[in-house]
């Protein structure tokens, strides 16, 4: 798959059947992750790969009401760093950035291998790490939910979930975020 056809393909979807989680899958996904770019070489991420169902079921209970569709996951990625791992210049934090950057690799890997790789915000933090031993100066960033996208729509998906599953969520305009030489110079319109 060409990496345009990845980013393309890659959507946010919340109805999962199971899928087999291999020993090799997860080398694969962290190799992608060891070669991502980082401020100064840092490398300031870490990645625990829940697969084990005793730990996942423990993980079901630190999310929102609006993550049950997670309970399908065959594997959930939890992403954690700290600001100290990575460059700090001024006010400029690079943990999460970079980190962000890994995470984002390990996705398009995940979407080119056919697989759904939606990230979460919507969790415990505090819970999630004590269940996860992730120590207390950690940021748990995201949950990152694995599984294969299923035909079947799930029924605990909200009517917006749903609709969601069929086409991907509006996007800003181009000219809205992008700039030409300055802050001012919107993008033009093609
Ligand atoms: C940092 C982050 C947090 C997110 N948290 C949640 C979440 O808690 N629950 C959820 O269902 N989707 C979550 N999403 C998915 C977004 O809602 C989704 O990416 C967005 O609606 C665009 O859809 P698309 O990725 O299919 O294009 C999250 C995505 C990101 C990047």
């Amino acid at each position: 798959m060409k990496v345009k056809e990845a980013i393309s393909k890659r959507r946010a979807y919340r109805s999962l059947d199971p899928v087999d989680i291999s020993d090799d899958l997860i080398q694969d996904l962290a190799e992608k992750i060891q070669i991502t770019p980082s401020c100064a070489n840092k490398q300031p991420w870490n990645f625990i790969f829940i697969r084990d169902m005793d730990v996942l079921t423990k993980l079901f209970t630190t999310l929102t009401s609006g993550n049950k569709w997670v309970e399908k996951a065959s594997m959930i990625v939890a992403v954690f760093s700290k600001p100290k791992n990575d460059c700090v210049i001024k006010e400029r934090l690079y943990y999460l950035f970079d980190t962000g950057m890994a995470t984002a690799f390990m996705i398009l890997r995940a979407t080119e291998l056919g697989l759904v790789a939606h990230p979460i915000a919507g969790f415990n933090e505090e819970q999630a790490k004590i269940i996860l031993s992730i120590p207390e100066e950690m940021r748990l960033i995201t949950l990152v939910i694995i599984g294969k996208h299923s035909n079947e729509i799930n029924p605990v998906l909200s009517d917006a979930m749903k609709l969601g599953e069929k086409q991907r969520p509006p996007r800003k305009q181009i000219e809205d975020f992008i700039f030409i030489n300055r802050y001012e110079n919107k993008l033009k319109k093609k």
